[in-house]
């Protein structure tokens, strides 16, 4: 750590464990639901744990964006945070409007829109709160000393990112235009400006945990963020196949949509060879193990399950069933929680000053959580493939096919059990780190900054603990 600013990033994280923890009890309510066991449907009714979950999920995704940026940018600009009291009353915000929202979803206040569920008044907080976090960020890096395009990346990802929040806001009667705009928000998020912050963060990683040039590493970059936006824009299409919109989205979407997957096929190749190429040996293996699991996993999870069911032939039976939420599962894993998960692992030994990396708790977490979410994939896949071939294609009602897959929930029990002993151990290795009371190093000139704090980590007593 090199600013004492940084040190914020260490609240969104804790936020992100704690919403994390949170997520996962959701999904468990839901899980025993589709089981046959729904005991809480008078408190806790479906709907209400499904919405509960997924904001849950992007609430501290975007706590781990937020607090992965309040500690990237000031070391990318060379200079302390603009405004760090502003970060601490924005994290704040943010924590009070997302408590609003979920019990809100508890009394039926909320819109009913899936991933976007959160009522009209608080849509407009959100979007005050992420524009003081974007002017802060902006801020920093204009006074900063220099600008590197990792930051630039990430800005401009934070920055759409905030953006696009708003077509989610346009009031429409119209269900075919609601759909239309709740795409902008959702697709375009996770399939668009998402993958530039995921970009920039992993080139910041991969800078800090492979020694490889910066320059080596931004090229990189830029080639992700043109495959990402030659196929993600248009490849939005793929929403809009039967749902009112005009016939030739048909080919549009499953055109483009088709070649989203490159995009994610770069970051695993980019990921895996910059961590054979760096020769040398940075001591915080988990966080290079989480970096380069996030290249591989997201490239199965978007890129190869979402490919599964993009074309419009397969999207007609498939649309809305358990298959899209297998995708789901391991998209957003693979892709956005391991990220958030692989700056928290690289952060926390510099933030607090405790190096407990490679400690058996900490590749327990790594392989137990990943496994769990594998067979966890597993169990959504086969229910959802059941599901597509009792009710789609041999027309049995939408409840008897769903009494009838019920055993597999059983199957998704079993594996989400095991992906949270991962994320116990994960939870667990935060809280033993402590409060980030790390020494601040003290800022360094541009040309020297990539290998050093690696070298201070490596020799500094206790590296080994
Ligand atoms: C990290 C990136 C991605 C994440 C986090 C993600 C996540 C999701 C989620 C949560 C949904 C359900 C959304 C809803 O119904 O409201 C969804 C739907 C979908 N995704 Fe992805 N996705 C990603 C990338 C991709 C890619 C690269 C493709 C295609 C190659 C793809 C294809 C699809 C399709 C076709 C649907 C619609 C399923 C349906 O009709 O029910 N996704 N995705
Ligand atoms: C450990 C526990 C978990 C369990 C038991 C679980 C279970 C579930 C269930 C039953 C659903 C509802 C499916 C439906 O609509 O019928 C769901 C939705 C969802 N969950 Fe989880 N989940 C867990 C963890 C996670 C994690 C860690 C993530 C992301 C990293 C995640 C992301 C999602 C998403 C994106 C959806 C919406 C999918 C869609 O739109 O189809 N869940 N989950
Ligand atoms: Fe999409």
């Amino acid at each position: 750590m090199k600013y004492e600013s940084q040190r914020i990033a260490y609240w969104f994280f804790a936020t992100c464990m704690l919403l994390f923890g949170l997520q996962i009890v959701y999904g468990f309510i839901m899980g025993f639901a589709h089981a046959g066991m729904d005991g809480l449907h008078d408190l806790i009714p479906f709907h209400t744990a499904r919405a509960t979950h997924t904001n849950l999920l992007v609430m501290w995704n975007l706590a781990g964006f937020m607090g992965a940026a309040y500690y990237i940018i000031p070391e990318e600009s060379e200079r302390e945070l603009y405004w760090p009291m502003l970060a601490k009353v924005q994290l704040v915000a943010l924590v009070v409007v997302g408590v609003t929202a979920i019990v809100g979803f508890h009394v039926g206040w909320f819109e009913g829109r899936k991933f976007l569920e959160i009522p009209r008044p608080l849509d407009f907080l959100v979007v005050v709160d992420v524009l003081l976090f974007i002017a802060n960020i902006a801020m920093t890096i204009w006074k900063g000393k220099r600008i590197t395009t990792t930051s630039s990346v990430l800005f401009f990802g934070l920055l759409m990112a905030a953006l696009l929040y708003l077509p989610g806001m346009i009031p429409t009667d119209n269900q075919t235009e609601d759909s239309y705009w709740r795409w902008w928000v959702v697709h375009l998020w996770v399939e668009g400006v998402w993958e530039l912050i995921m970009g920039g963060i992993l080139a910041f990683l991969l800078i800090k945990l492979t020694g490889i040039d910066r320059e080596i590493i931004e090229k990189w970059l830029y080639v992700i963020v043109g495959l990402t936006f030659l196929s993600g824009i248009l490849g939005t299409g793929h929403h809009y196949y039967y749902i009112g919109t005009p016939r030739y989205w048909l080919w549009i979407g499953g055109i483009f949509s088709a070649l989203e997957p490159l995009a994610f096929l770069g970051m695993a190749i980019y990921g895996i060879t910059m961590a054979k190429k760096g020769g040398r040996k940075h001591p915080n293996r988990t966080a290079l193990a989480w970096t380069v699991g996030t290249c591989v996993m997201s490239f199965v999870g978007a890129g190869f399950l979402g490919f599964a069911h993009t074309i419009p032939q397969v999207n007609m039976y498939t649309h809305g069933t358990l298959v899209t939420a297998m995708h789901g599962h391991m998209a957003f894993w693979g892709a956005y929680a391991m990220l958030v998960l692989a700056i928290i692992s690289y952060t926390m030994p510099l933030l607090t000053g405790r190096k407990l990396y490679d400690t058996p708790s900490a590749t327990f977490a790594f392989w137990t959580s990943n496994i769990g979410m594998i067979a966890m994939t597993l169990a959504f896949a086969v229910a959802g493939v059941t599901q597509v071939v009792l009710e789609r294609r041999m027309g049995m009602e939408f409840l008897a096919v769903q009494t009838e897959i019920e055993v597999h929930f059983w199957g998704l029990i079993l594996a989400a059990s095991l992906f949270t002993l991962g994320v116990i151990a994960f939870l667990y290795n935060f809280i033993r780190h402590g409060l980030p009371k790390g020494e601040v190093q003290g800022g360094r000139p541009a040309e020297d900054d990539e290998p050093e704090d690696e070298v201070a980590l490596e020799t500094a007593p206790g590296a080994a603990e």
